[in-house]
């Protein structure tokens, strides 16, 4: 957090690969497996003990990894999955891909995390499963969840796309939920180019998303080849959802570097938090005291209306003075796709709903220095001015 950034535009979010990443990916081009060799399995031992999971599967992306869990469920007409409006539209679209509907329960007003209440409220004797999402990378009211969850027999899924690393109550997220998905977008803490994992502690669950990822084939090439086989069953319906060896090699070497960047993070959360300390126009979010927070963003609500301006125009001025805010999300239900399909609309969701109106998501990211944050903050305080 030492070097000002060159050039004018700071990023909402920056990927980090060095010269190890490099040549960790090299080796493996120079290897001769490319995909479904070793290195698969050695990312997701990894990523499995990092985060306290017996089973880890790799997959291609984090709506890939979604997928593959939900699918795992076996869904039929009119199941429902229960899903926060605040979020990727992955989290829902994956929902329909594997067969279900998302029904959307409303978040909570400090800390837009999913709130268990609202779940409760929204569980029907339809509802499947629940996926949690971890936004910007606190973790969700875990205990709450599955007990809701596990008293209705049902699946509790994470999405832990913004989450690698964090923990609740010194528990690792990773080992919390049934299954719980992992992104490896370069936006993320660690980057394979494009990725995912699945991490849980059933293996059979975790042998039906192997299938999966692998259109359902009963064992990959790697397999055959040591068994010395040609032989193969098709046993489920799959897709093509492999995440290739030099994605794996890029995912092992970053995932050495996790703690170097979640303590950057960490440091760019706490000069924000300094920052905004006592501000009368800027808010950031609540962190619940007994998580570890991953940081993947740093997002902010804004009292537009005090400062009598409106969000669009802050937006415009903060990009015109070199800074990538963001606005992390709008709320799926009010996505067209959604309104036409599910007569969705304002309302369903108004936690959510006044929460879009006020976020924005500040640069956040490993190597962001302390006078690239002092500028960010010195622009949002002048974007505010009347
Ligand atoms: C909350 C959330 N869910 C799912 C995804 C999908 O991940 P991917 O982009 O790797 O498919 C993302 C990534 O942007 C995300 O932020």
């Amino acid at each position: 957090m030492d070097k000002p950034l060159p050039g004018k535009m700071i990023p909402y979010a920056r990927h980090d690969v060095d010269e190890r990443d490099i040549e960790a990916v090299a080796q493996v081009l120079r290897s001769g497996w490319l995909t479904t060799g070793p290195a698969v399995a050695q990312f997701e031992r990894a990523v499995g003990d990092r985060v306290g999971s017996a089973e880890a599967v790799a997959v291609s992306s984090g709506t890939a990894a979604l997928h593959c869990a939900l699918s795992a469920l076996n869904l039929g007409p009119g199941d429902e999955v229960i899903v926060p409006p605040l979020t990727f539209v992955a989290t829902a679209s994956t929902v329909l891909h594997a067969g279900g509907v998302p029904v959307f329960a409303d978040v909570l007003p400090g800390t837009l995390l999913l709130d268990p209440a609202c779940v409760e409220r929204a569980l029907t004797p339809a509802t499947r499963a629940v996926i949690t999402v971890d936004y910007a990378g606190q973790p969700s009211h875990y205990d709450q969840l599955r007990e809701l969850t596990r008293a209705c027999g049902i699946m509790l899924l994470a999405d832990a796309c913004h989450a690698l690393g964090a923990e609740d109550a010194g528990r690792k997220v990773g080992s919390l939920a049934d299954i719980t998905l992992f992104s490896f977008h370069p936006a993320k803490h660690i980057t394979s180019g494009e990725g995912g994992m699945a991490t849980l502690h059933d293996p059979d669950l975790a042998a039906v998303m192997r299938r999966f990822r692998n259109h359902g084939i009963d064992a990959d090439l790697h397999n055959r080849a040591e068994a010395k086989t040609w032989r193969y069953a098709v046993t489920d319906l799959g897709l093509n959802y492999r995440l290739t060896d030099f994605q794996c090699a890029l995912g092992l070497s970053q995932l050495s570097r996790l703690d170097e960047f979640l303590a950057d993070r960490r440091e760019v959360a706490l000069a924000y938090d300094k920052a905004f300390a006592g501000h009368s126009l800027v808010r950031p979010l609540e962190v619940r005291p007994e998580t570890l927070h991953a940081y993947h963003l740093y997002v902010v609500r804004v009292d537009f209306a005090a400062a009598g301006l409106d969000k669009e125009t802050v937006y415009r001025r903060l990009l015109d003075a070199g800074i990538g805010v963001n606005v992390h999300y709008v709320p799926v239900h009010l996505h067209p796709y959604y309104r036409q399909r599910f007569k969705t609309s304002e309302g369903l969701c108004p936690v959510a709903e006044r929460a879009y109106e006020d976020i924005f998501s500040l640069p956040m990211f490993p190597g962001l220095s302390t006078a690239d944050v002092a500028r960010v903050v010195e622009q949002l305080d002048r974007a505010l001015m009347p």
